[in-house]
């Protein structure tokens, strides 16, 4: 025994090799965090000092090699100078390349997923094995950082700057064979067969059958790129990521530059450039709100998965409805592997629902993703019907049949005699109460709302909406199913809009007033996109549809009557209800506030109507002038007071659920965090004092509630401020 951690040993055998051995004792998975780095410093230590040592394997005993740093160290580290995190990245640097140094030759063997400095670490070996089922990458940039650990200095020398490019600012988990044809590893085999290999490799490397000290003079030296390779490089990557990452993404820009500044050094000045620029990175708010948002999405993926570990199983479902929902839900379920009826009244809408299938499954076909095998499997997963044959062996159904609340009491009840007792049954309605729903059901209890987002097989959220007398065990079993699919499920309760579309609403009923006083359509539309939105609130509502938005408008204003219900000052008409009487409805029928014409690929394609404009124009009252700041006030202000409201009522158990939900649900800019992030970083008080402002002129919408006042007042947050810890 050379070396015994808490979380790594290091074990010299008969034959002199040493074996390195990740194991975090208490833990599903290996980090690095700074007490295993701090362990890993030792290990090296004692290696160093032993005697005979022949070579050097590192390996893991969990599934995984190792994940990446600890994310949950960084929002404290991070708060810290651009000083500190430069010395501890440069000492970090130090270990690494001990490891490189070190007198005898060094081989990863890669059993599993090895990200961040997890791959980091592999690329200080002189060699390279993988587990053909393990995944290998740098995925730094999207948390707004970059590899600090030698990951923009070794990957580049190892597979050439365009590769290297690639991988980092792309933050791509790398499949074996991708791996192997750049020459980020040596050789890709079996699981079983990883240790044979690694240690054949540094049996060949002690006999000078492999030369692992031009792999480590490789790896130490400037890259080599005459002038004109280095601008195709860099200044083609450049534009092409600044395009892909948009403006408010930094990280893969300046990865790109960190490796074309080093690309003349040798390794320790090369190193040095990327500890600053990681530490610059690391105090961006950009890079603040993504970790957060890492954070969030693991805190949502862990209740989802305590939920389903409670499930029965989830082996068959059938669906009810096989338009545009029913259709997605039945090919996502097949794609991912559960069987599932497809029910209509209509045979030509199976057959839309079947031929939606084939083209989605065709387009993985085309991708690489499936063969022509599981194709074909996943097709056959799907079962259309006109009849209600079949159904006694169903775990779980998703109505999503037209949105009327006469039909679907009536679906609902005929389905639900026709079930097992323990079976689940859910809806996918938009905007009728659960409740409502459930009261005509024998079985309440076994009701719940399974709210998709469409396109279904495109967004990643799942409302699971729990009824008043719904049981644990019909979440359970809906939450189980949403993760079958893919999907991320998000618990919440019931209650009008529920919590994604009672949040959206009060956002379009701000763009409403913003038109009624004289606000461009158009210019606010680019405003938002500015802020980070994936399309404007105009460009939204055409794609929502003029006809549901005006229906869930209703909905919403009839259940907070207070706030919601809007009375248009100029002749009582919205410019989304005007465009909705003069049967624009949006993407769906090529008109709405935008003209659609289709583009080379059919593609609808948006164009600005006069006569768009000219119909809004009759929504105008008065002639406001606003500065970028005020739209973006006046628009996110609403969306953000109802998810303080969702909270506070306890539709959504935690500001970290409501914020990926939105995220998730409606393209909510990942990089401010999501309204609740959002709030935390103008700070609540500035927040409180805008709303207030604009609560005097324009009303309730705007309000804060008594309860956001008082944490204004103390000081609170919806997150911890780490500001002040670990410090
Ligand atoms: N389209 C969206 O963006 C969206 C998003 C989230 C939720 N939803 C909800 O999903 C549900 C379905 O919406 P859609 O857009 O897919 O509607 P759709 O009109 O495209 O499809 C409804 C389908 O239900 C079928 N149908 C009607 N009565 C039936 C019955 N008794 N048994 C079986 N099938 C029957 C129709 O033939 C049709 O094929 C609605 O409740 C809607 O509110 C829609």
């Amino acid at each position: 025994m050379i070396y015994q951690g808490n979380a790594i040993t290091v074990v010299q055998r008969d034959d002199g090799i040493a074996m390195l051995t990740f194991d975090a004792q208490d833990e599903s998975v290996n980090t690095l965090s700074s007490k295993m780095i701090e362990e890993f410093e030792a290990a090296l230590a004692a290696l160093g000092e032993a005697a005979n040592v022949k070579g050097l394997v590192i390996t893991s005993a969990k599934d995984a090699f190792i994940v990446g740093a600890d994310i949950t160290e960084f929002h404290g580290m991070f708060r810290r100078d651009e000083d500190f995190l430069v010395d501890m990245n440069t000492r970090v640097h130090g270990i690494f390349n001990t490891l490189e140094d070190l007198p005898f030759p060094s081989v990863a063997a890669i059993n599993g997923l090895a990200l961040g400095g997890g791959c980091e670490i592999t690329l200080a070996c002189d060699f390279r094995v993988m587990s053909d089922s393990a995944k290998l990458g740098l995925p730094e940039t999207k948390l707004g950082i970059l590899p600090g650990w030698g990951g923009c200095v070794r990957l580049p020398r190892l597979i050439g700057a365009d590769n290297a490019i690639e991988w980092i600012s792309g933050g791509t988990e790398n499949r074996a064979d991708a791996a192997l044809k750049v020459g980020a590893v040596d050789a890709v085999v079996s699981g079983d067969a990883l240790e044979a290999a690694a240690l054949d490799i540094l049996g060949r490397a002690n006999a000078g059958e492999l030369d692992h000290q031009a792999r480590r003079s490789v790896k130490q030296s400037p890259l080599m790129l005459n002038a004109i390779e280095q601008m195709m490089v860099f200044e083609t990557a450049k534009g092409y990521v600044a395009g892909k990452a948009g403006p408010h993404y930094p990280a893969p820009i300046e990865a790109i530059k960190v490796i074309q500044k080093g690309a003349g050094e040798g390794r320790e000045r090369a190193q040095a450039i990327e500890a600053k620029a990681f530490a610059k990175l690391a105090k961006t708010d950009v890079c603040y709100h993504l970790v957060g948002l890492f954070l969030s999405d693991q805190l949502v993926k862990k209740k989802g998965k305590q939920y389903a570990n409670q499930a029965a199983a989830v082996n068959k479902t059938a669906v009810l409805g096989a338009g545009i929902m029913g259709g997605g839900i039945a090919y996502q379920s097949a794609y991912k592997g559960t069987p599932i009826l497809m029910k209509d009244i209509k045979e030509e809408a199976l057959q839309l629902g079947l031929q939606e299938a084939r083209k989605l499954l065709g387009k993985q076909l085309e991708r690489g993703r499936l063969s022509s095998d599981q194709v074909a499997e996943a097709l056959s997963n799907i079962r259309p019907t006109l009849s209600y044959g079949d159904f006694g062996d169903v775990d779980l159904v998703v109505e999503a049949v037209v949105e009327n609340p006469k039909v679907k009491e009536a679906v609902l009840a005929e389905v639900e005699g026709l079930l097992d007792d323990n079976a689940t049954l859910t809806s996918n309605t938009s905007t009728i109460s659960i409740d409502r729903l459930a009261a005509n059901l024998k079985r309440p209890e076994n009701f719940c709302g399974m709210h998709f987002f469409n396109p279904v097989h495109r967004m990643p959220l799942v409302e699971v909406i729990r009824g008043e007398k719904t049981s644990d065990a019909a979440v359970a079993a809906t939450v189980a199913y949403a993760r079958q699919m893919g999907k991320t499920p998000v618990v919440v309760n019931d209650c009008p809009g529920f919590l994604v579309n009672r949040v959206l609403f009060p956002y379009f009923g701000g763009f409403s007033l913003l038109v009624e006083q004289g606000a461009d359509f158009e210019r606010v539309d680019k405003v938002m996109e500015k802020f980070g939105w994936p399309m404007g609130p105009a460009y939204l509502l055409d794609v929502v549809g003029m006809d549901t938005a005006v229906h869930a408008q209703a909905v919403m204003a009839e259940g907070f009557p207070d706030r919601m219900a809007q009375e248009a000052k100029n002749g009582g008409k919205t410019a989304i209800q005007r465009m909705y009487d003069e049967d624009r409805l949006g993407q769906k029928n090529g008109k709405g506030f935008y003209r659609y014409e289709e583009d080379k690929k059919g593609k609808p394609k948006k164009v600005s109507d006069e006569q768009a404009h000219a119909l809004v124009e009759e929504a105008v009252d008065t002639r406001g002038e606003f500065s970028d700041d005020d739209i973006i006030a006046r628009m996110m202000v609403p969306l953000c007071m109802e998810a303080v409201r969702c909270l506070e009522d306890g539709i959504v158990a935690t500001p970290a659920e409501a914020d990926m939900a939105l995220i998730y649900g409606i393209g909510f800019p990942p990089f401010r965090g999501g309204a609740l992030h959002y709030i935390d970083a103008l700070g609540v008080e500035t927040f409180v004092a805008q709303a207030e402002t604009l609560a005097e002129e324009l009303g309730p919408l705007y309000r804060p509630t008594e309860r956001l006042r008082d944490m204004a007042a103390k000081g609170e947050r919806f997150y911890p401020d780490t500001s002040e810890s670990d410090q």
